[in-house]
């Protein structure tokens, strides 16, 4: 049986819980525990123990050839977790932890094998979320984590997303209420004079911008013909159950495709924004955020195309958004959700 471990996400005695303790010990012997992070809710296990991360990668069904990203709490963790810090990690570590940017860099000895699936580099990333530090400290143990979603499907943002997901396969679930920013971290690669986005996400491109000379996108995201260099940005990923259907276009040129569709007798779902939801006659319309306010988009993203499983939509229709800001990491999860298919008006 999977337990919630509930804790107080802003309280100041956090290592004195005892649900933290608990989930803590769980952590050092080896066991895996899913806990929020800033971003979305991870399933944590000892970075150095391969058991640990043999059952992390059991209880998702992920493919043993994508690695996991290595949480720290305090930088005397990169210790033996990565072999070397270039300057230029050095410099968007100093400006971007604690926070949503995982940084690829050379690994080190202490790494379970797993963790990196076979590369000679490791991720790794300190998370802004009091649960999260106040975890990791407690363990005394780097901590490695994927989301904690069943394989393909979207991140948790909640406690619940993890429990509907991983109940029965884990044996807790730290609750610390929902995550902040909603899509997960930043992932670059600086190992080189520039700085490669490998997944955009919390941390934007304009901010890496501003720290660093050279941040361009890693050719595998924008040419469907190029692999990708972070292996798990070649599974489909993001989908909710019914197939979503990008949309680019007018209000009238989403109808027309909704109105064709229930014509046929299909129940229809649109992903819309608060500002946008009038316009549209479907059977299911679900907002997500503000359109003015892009990152409360990303806050509700993987919430909204759960909620489209709770309904019986055949097929769902979403806006886009401009690629801009966290609008980038918010099409990129949108466009992996729709297979790369965006449908344009003429
Ligand atoms: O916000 C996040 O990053 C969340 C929270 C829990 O920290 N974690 C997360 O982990 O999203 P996961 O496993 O779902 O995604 C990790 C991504 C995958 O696309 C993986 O392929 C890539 O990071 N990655 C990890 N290590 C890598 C490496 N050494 N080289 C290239 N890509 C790597
Ligand atoms: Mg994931």
């Amino acid at each position: 049986e999977t337990k919630y471990l509930s804790v107080d996400n802003l309280g100041e005695n956090q290592r004195n819980c005892p649900q933290l303790m608990q989930a803590a010990l769980w952590i050092k012997e080896n066991e895996v525990v899913a806990f929020p992070t800033e971003t979305v809710y991870g399933l944590g296990g000892n970075a150095q123990n391969d058991e640990a991360i043999t059952k992390i990668f059991q209880a998702k069904g992920r493919p043993s050839d994508n690695p996991l990203i290595v949480h720290i709490a305090k930088y005397e963790q990169l210790e033996g977790l990565v072999s070397e810090v270039s300057p230029t990690a050095r410099k968007l570590m100093d400006a971007f932890w604690p926070g949503p940017l995982t940084l690829i860099m050379p690994k080190g000895e202490h790494v379970a094998h797993q963790v990196t699936a076979g590369l000679s580099t490791v991720g790794v990333r300190m998370p802004d979320h009091p649960v999260a530090l106040a975890l990791i400290e407690e363990a005394n143990l780097p901590i490695a984590a994927p989301s904690a979603n069943r394989s393909g499907r979207p991140s948790p943002t909640t406690a619940q997303h993890v429990y509907h997901d991983l109940k029965g396969a884990i044996p807790a679930i730290v609750d610390g209420g929902a995550t902040g920013v909603g899509v997960e971290s930043t992932v670059v690669d600086c190992s080189g004079d520039v700085v490669a986005i490998l997944r955009p996400g919390g941390v934007t491109k304009e901010q890496l911008e501003a720290v660093v000379d050279n941040v361009m996108m890693d050719p595998g995201l924008v040419d469907q013909k190029q692999a990708p260099k972070s292996p798990g940005m070649k599974y489909t990923h993001y989908a909710p159950d019914a197939p979503l259907r990008l949309v680019d276009g007018s209000f009238a040129f989403l109808q027309h495709l909704v109105d064709k569709d229930r014509a046929e007798g299909k129940k229809v779902g649109v992903l819309s924004t608060e500002e946008t939801k009038d316009h549209y006659h479907a059977d299911v319309v679900i907002p997500c955020g503000q359109r003015a306010q892009v990152a409360t988009v990303a806050h509700h993203l993987y919430d909204a195309l759960r909620a489209f499983n709770e309904t019986d939509v055949d097929v769902i229709y979403s806006e886009v958004f401009p690629k801009a800001g966290v609008g980038l990491a918010i099409m990129n999860r949108l466009e992996k959700s729709a297979g790369g298919v965006i449908l344009r008006e003429e």
